[in-house]
């Protein structure tokens, strides 16, 4: 019955079928390294970018989130597992300050905490001082929180992990406080109005002579599943807030922990190999966050300062990697390493992607080590290939644009 479609009639048909193609062909066109337009054109867990400070001119999907190592079971001690960490995790790129006055402080992170948690972010380093009758999130001058260095009250931070914690039941944060507060029970006071004393992991249960942490699924399943940190020792006995330094073991952080070959402890760390202290931190941004060198910092380089903290960690690979821009990378980046340091701590293997479920230690396919060689080969600046999905889109947009012709002709 159909002799002729008319212009309209092929725009109503053809058009929806073409959308839902190339909607079909974005969501699952680009894998890791394919070339991008935008972030859409990108795999979930993958957004578009280009790295130029390392010699890169092809915008390419780069990942943004680690795998979860919970998918491979929980029933390792939590110092077991690597959780990706943003320093200053607070300090947003083109934020403003709640104060209303413009910041006039360095920023390291492109995206809120809560997004930030979202793509698997599980370590945040938050800033805390007094200010203004209440507990802000702030960069110091000169010792104190000023309306041109403060971002925002605390509890709106905290009420982020909150609602984060409450919807996935989980998941275990750790906060690393570097805490200027002195007003009395401050940080309780915050936390408890956050609603988070409820997910409070004990100081009672830390190990305090080196030793296993409980294992994950034991905090889980107890719902303790926030690890709060001070650098204030006192806070310890006073609050229950554990003393970082009695548990965390922590390179240099800024430029001095950015120099190939060398992971040496910060200043209120015990030595690296100290093993009474049973979680390893690495740092690894420089002390002028720098957005553009960062796709570069959060690559190979972040991923070789892993075996070089290994080493001198008593050969103990970071539970916490703590970058800034987490999600520049001319690759794998912070993501990868994660995953790298989540494979060699939970099974033995050189990346979480090789470990069984629930699998014994050491057990990894041979060829894990052999596709591991070929990717550490592959040039990060080659051409990548059009994948299958774009050259079928291409295909089809073709075969409507002959027939379009045919039709209207
Ligand atoms: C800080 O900002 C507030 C307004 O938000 C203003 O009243 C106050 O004077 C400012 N303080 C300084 C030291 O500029
Ligand atoms: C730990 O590292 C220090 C150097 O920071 C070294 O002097 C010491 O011998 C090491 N201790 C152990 C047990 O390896
Ligand atoms: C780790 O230490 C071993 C033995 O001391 C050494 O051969 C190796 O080069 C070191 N690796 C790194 C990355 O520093
Ligand atoms: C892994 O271990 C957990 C806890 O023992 C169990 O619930 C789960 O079914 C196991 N999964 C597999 C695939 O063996």
């Amino acid at each position: 019955m159909v002799a002729r479609m008319s212009y309209y009639q092929i725009t109503v048909l053809y058009l929806p079928l073409l959308l839902l193609l190339s909607a079909s062909a974005t969501s699952s066109a680009a894998k890791l390294g394919g070339t991008c337009l935008v972030n859409k054109n990108c795999d979930t867990g993958l957004h578009c970018e280009t790295c130029v400070a390392d010699g890169g001119i092809r915008p390419r999907c780069t990942r943004i989130r680690p795998s979860d190592p919970k998918s491979k079971g929980t029933g390792l001690p939590f110092n077991r597992y690597s959780w990706l960490t943003t320093h200053n995790s607070f300090a947003l790129l083109g934020q403003k300050s709640r104060t209303g006055t413009p910041i006039l402080t360095l920023t390291n992170q492109q995206d809120s905490i809560a997004e930030q948690l979202q793509n698997g972010i599980r370590g945040l380093m938050l800033d805390l001082y007094d200010f203004r009758d209440d507990i802000w999130i702030c960069h110091s001058f000169g010792g104190n929180c000023h309306n041109f260095t403060a971002f925002q009250p605390a509890i709106d931070v905290l009420r982020e992990i909150q609602a984060f914690l409450e919807a996935n039941p989980s998941e275990v944060i750790t906060i690393f406080i570097e805490d200027y507060v002195k007003s009395i029970r401050g940080l309780t006071r915050i936390f408890t109005a956050a609603g988070l004393m409820k997910y409070w992991f004990p100081v009672s249960r830390m190990p305090k002579h080196g030793g296993d942490w409980p294992l994950l699924g034991d905090m889980i399943g107890k719902n303790q599943r926030l690890i709060v940190f001070t650098s204030k020792s006192a806070k310890e006995a006073s609050e229950g807030i554990a003393y970082e330094w009695r548990y965390v073991v922590e390179n240099q952080y800024g430029d001095g922990g950015m120099k190939a070959g060398f992971c040496p402890n910060r200043a209120e760390s015990s030595p690296m190999n100290t093993t009474s202290r049973s979680l390893v931190l690495m740092n690894y941004f420089p002390d002028v966050p720098n957005l553009a060198k960062a796709c570069k910092d959060n690559s190979a380089p972040l991923v070789d300062m892993l075996s070089t903290c290994h080493n001198s960690s008593s050969s103990r690979w970071p539970n916490f990697i703590a970058v800034d821009f987490y999600k520049r990378s001319d690759g794998g980046g912070a993501p990868q390493a994660t995953d790298e340091a989540n494979g060699r701590l939970t099974c033995g293997c050189s990346d979480i992607a090789y470990c069984k479920i629930n699998g014994s230690f050491g057990s990894c396919p041979e060829k894990a080590n052999a596709a591991d060689a070929a990717e550490k080969t592959k040039s990060p600046t080659s051409m990548g290939h059009v994948s299958p999905e774009y050259r079928l889109l291409w295909i089809a947009a073709l075969v409507l644009a002959l027939q379009f012709g045919t039709y209207s002709a």
